[in-house]
């Protein structure tokens, strides 16, 4: 099947109201303590991605029975001490990073031996930055310089850790943290900042944690060997995905958008900061509270008069996903935009600080690079003709998606390839563009 696609006109304006699937990682971290919990938990709105479907697949390898319901999933766990894969178990993590890392914390007492491999992508990315912390716990592992396939086999001696995560990942820091839950006694983290949503899960399942909020780093204390019992929980929608619809909108003509029942966990709202400090005057309308979490919906206009910004380094953890987008938003701003200290961008599902660079240059956006530090020279009336193939960027999803929005408001004609893409994280997204009147082919 085709799997390419075409784009040869600018988006119309609209004004709609939409929801973007369900946030990729709270749907993971459900999954995941779902199938450490005592008893049946049901998961509505659960995002169904390649990423997420993953997840759950491999828990039924390590002996979780999961069923899909009309409206949610039902997860029948047995506890923090009830993996039980078969010898020789493999479990396919895909294209996750996020869920390849966590489900290697929670298999640090697993009886028996497991072997985790994933996609091309996966398999070129660096597991040294969870295989360090939990062998420290006590798990063993195997692996070929730090990459997948990895082989762990957990320890019955586990012993809690003190842990410095120096990163900013919320993968690094989640895997401790599932670690410590099979551990007896109390680990202590120090994390440089970065998403939460692990802390308010576990905090809201009342496993004993303490979190202790600094400006750069959080200290975080789990006390291990707490069973929790199965919960309800409902997904909303996922920021990072929202984030493509955001530019979608703000660089379009006349348009407006209501993206409905959003996280907006202020360690994912980099995005709303950044794009407001360019002039986007993006609301956050109708926020509640659930389950420890915020939630609201967006409200965004187009604007014709972004500014450039020179963007604190504060805000490179809560827009870690973003920055391919908000790249698009600089090269339309009017001025010089900097952005800082990004090396963790060419860490994540492609090099996407490199690919990024090398996609503005080829649209004709002056982009000085210094070493993880790059320059946008916006062109306010930026407006292409020319012929744009976008291609052999590791399939990434969120590039696939950058390039769309790319050729649906910069103009030109353009083929963009693995359209497939987008099923890691936002099954939906070619469905929500053309709802929105995108003309693609
Ligand atoms: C994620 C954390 C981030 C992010 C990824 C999802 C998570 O990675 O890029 O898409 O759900 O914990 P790092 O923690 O490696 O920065």
């Amino acid at each position: 099947m085709k799997n390419n696609i075409e784009i040869k006109n600018k988006i119309k304006r609209f004004n709609n109201e939409i929801f973007v699937s369900s946030d990729k990682s709270i749907s993971i971290r459900s999954v995941l303590l779902a199938s450490q919990a005592i008893g049946i938990s049901k998961i509505y709105n659960l995002l169904e991605s390649e990423d997420v479907l993953n997840a759950l697949k491999s828990i039924k390898k390590l002996g979780v029975e999961y069923k899909k319901k009309n409206k949610f999933y039902e997860i029948k766990g047995y506890g923090i001490n009830s993996f039980d894969p078969k010898k020789n178990s493999t479990i396919y993590a895909g294209n996750s990073g996020t869920f390849a890392r966590l489900i290697l914390g929670l298999l640090v007492n697993c009886k028996k031996e497991v072997k985790l491999i994933g996609d091309k992508s996966l398999s070129n990315r660096d597991f040294s930055r969870v295989i360090k912390p939990l062998s420290l716990f006590g798990a063993n592992f195997k692996s070929n310089k730090n990459l997948l396939p990895v082989k762990i086999s957990g320890s019955n001696f586990l012993r809690p850790i003190e842990y410095y995560e120096r990163l900013g990942s919320a993968q690094c820091k989640s895997a401790v943290m599932f670690a410590a839950l099979k551990t007896p006694g109390i680990t202590k983290i120090k994390a440089k900042k970065s998403r939460d949503h692990t802390e308010i899960f576990l905090d809201e399942l009342n496993v004993p944690i303490k979190i202790k909020k600094g400006k750069f780093y959080d200290n975080i204390e789990i006390k291990g060997l707490t069973n929790f019992k199965g919960f309800t929980y409902n997904v909303p929608g996922d920021i990072s995905s929202s984030a493509f619809f955001i530019v979608l909108t703000l660089l379009s003509n006349n348009s407006q958008l209501k993206i409905k029942n959003v996280n907006i966990n202020k360690s994912r709202t980099g995005i709303i900061e950044i794009l407001n400090k360019m002039n986007a005057k993006i609301l956050l309308k109708n926020k509640k509270k659930y389950k420890g979490e915020l939630v609201s919906d967006i409200i965004v206009k187009s604007q014709k008069n972004l500014r450039s910004i020179n963007c604190p380094k504060t805000f490179n953890s809560s827009a870690i996903d973003e920055f391919l987008i908000i790249f698009l938003v600089a090269a339309k701003a009017k001025g010089v935009s900097s952005f800082k200290d990004l090396g963790e961008l060419n860490n994540k599902e492609s090099p996407r600080l490199n690919i990024a660079v090398k996609f503005l240059r080829k649209i004709g956006i002056k982009v000085v690079r210094q070493k993880n530090d790059i320059k946008i020279f916006g062109q306010p009336n930026i407006n292409l003709s020319g012929k744009f193939t976008i291609k052999n960027f590791k399939k990434d999803h969120r590039v696939f998606m950058m390039s769309c929005i790319a050729a649906l408001t910069f103009g030109g004609e353009w083929k963009i390839h693995d359209k497939n893409s987008v099923n890691t994280s936002f099954p939906e997204f070619l469905k929500i563009i053309k709802y929105l009147g995108a003309n693609i082919n």
